[in-house]
């Protein structure tokens, strides 16, 4: 699963996209929170303007839902540049590759959202065009291949990956600017959700925007989410103003708790403290017994619970900690017990 299935059904899947798209900022001034990302990023787009130079290839790092493909085409439409995004799982052979960046136009920005899932072989078709704006392409096979240089006009490559140290490291050095988005407060989510309620006309005071940030996991697109969930609950009760109390009625309805978490967010913690009693799990034992994949644990899940101090990476592998059994209604195991003092 991708977190853009999470808290959804397939059903609602392309409803969803759709409402990513609509509620997507599209300026920097519209990309509320990551202050200092949003400040440097517009240091830089402004230095590049001012220069007539394509702005630095730019990586974007953080888990999903934080912003990555918004601030990509915020990147572009603010260099009022073409706009290119692929990703790196779509490209197969060189071949993909290549038929991109050949058809750039100077100064456009080529996206690669997932780009530490780039074919190796790809990936290195990449360097020489990040670096000296080259491509080779060989034509012809076996003795009489030749290799034609190829100069492509200067671009823009930016970047986005749910965590950097998947990248190479030849990649990863050929990025000028990286940025590393966190997740965001509960202050930063209630005007984002304050913003989405007016682009879907829907009425919601202060409080009711706090109280559905409270829920987001720190994350934007769950909290437009759980705006689009609490605006089907209050279109079928006839209510029209979302206030606080009847957030959380709502919420109540849907199922999401006090944290945010979801079901597999409490099936992982479940199974730590119940299934395997507490004792330290490694990551393949953990997604196997979830029915999750392990990149998917890794990257989707795990970083919202160790944030939130529920999980905890110990040598011997994870565990949950004694919030967690708490959050779960059970009694913390004794600190003397096989999770060697962590409590
Ligand atoms: N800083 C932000 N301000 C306002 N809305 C945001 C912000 N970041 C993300 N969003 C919302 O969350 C959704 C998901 O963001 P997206 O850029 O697709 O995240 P990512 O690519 O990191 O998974 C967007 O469609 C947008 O509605
Ligand atoms: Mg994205």
């Amino acid at each position: 699963m991708t977190d853009e299935e999470r808290l959804g059904d397939a059903d609602e899947a392309e409803g969803e996209e759709e409402l990513d798209r609509s509620l997507r900022p599209r300026s920097l001034d519209d990309f509320l929170g990551q202050g200092s990302v949003s400040l440097q990023l517009g240091i830089f787009l402004t230095a590049a303007r001012q220069r007539g130079e394509p702005l630095d290839h730019t990586l974007l790092a953080g888990p999903p839902g934080l912003g990555k493909t918004s601030l990509a085409g915020i990147i572009a439409s603010e260099l009022e540049a073409e706009f290119h995004p692929t990703s790196g799982p779509m490209m197969e052979r060189k071949g993909d590759l290549a038929a991109i960046l050949t058809a750039i136009e100077p100064g456009g920005v080529l996206f690669i959202d997932e780009i530490h899932r780039l074919n190796p072989a790809v990936e290195e078709v990449l360097y020489s065009a990040m670096e000296d704006f080259q491509l080779d392409v060989v034509l012809g096979q076996g003795p009489s291949a030749r290799t034609l240089r190829l100069d492509l006009p200067p671009f823009t490559l930016v970047g986005a990956t749910t965590r950097t140290g998947l990248l190479t490291t030849p990649l990863l050095g050929r990025f000028g600017v990286v940025q590393r988005l966190d997740y965001y407060s509960v202050a930063d989510l209630a005007r984002i959700v304050s913003r989405s309620a007016g682009l879907l006309e829907l009425e919601i005071d202060e409080a009711g925007a706090e109280a559905l940030a409270g829920r987001a996991r720190g994350t934007p697109r769950i909290a437009n989410r759980l705006l689009r969930r609490v605006r089907d609950v209050a279109q079928v009760e006839g209510q029209a103003v979302i206030d606080e109390a009847y957030a959380r009625k709502a919420l109540g309805v849907l199922e999401v708790d006090e944290l945010g978490l979801d079901d597999l967010d409490r099936q992982i913690l479940r199974c730590l403290a119940i299934t395997f009693e507490g004792r330290p799990i490694g990551l393949g034992t953990l997604s196997d017994a979830v029915g999750e994949a392990p990149d998917t644990v890794e990257d989707v899940y795990e970083p919202y619970l160790l944030q939130e101090g529920l999980l905890a990476r110990t040598p011997r592998g994870r565990i949950a900690t004694a919030r967690a059994y708490r959050h779960l209604g059970l009694e913390p195991p004794k600190p003397d017990a096989a999770q060697g003092g962590l409590f």
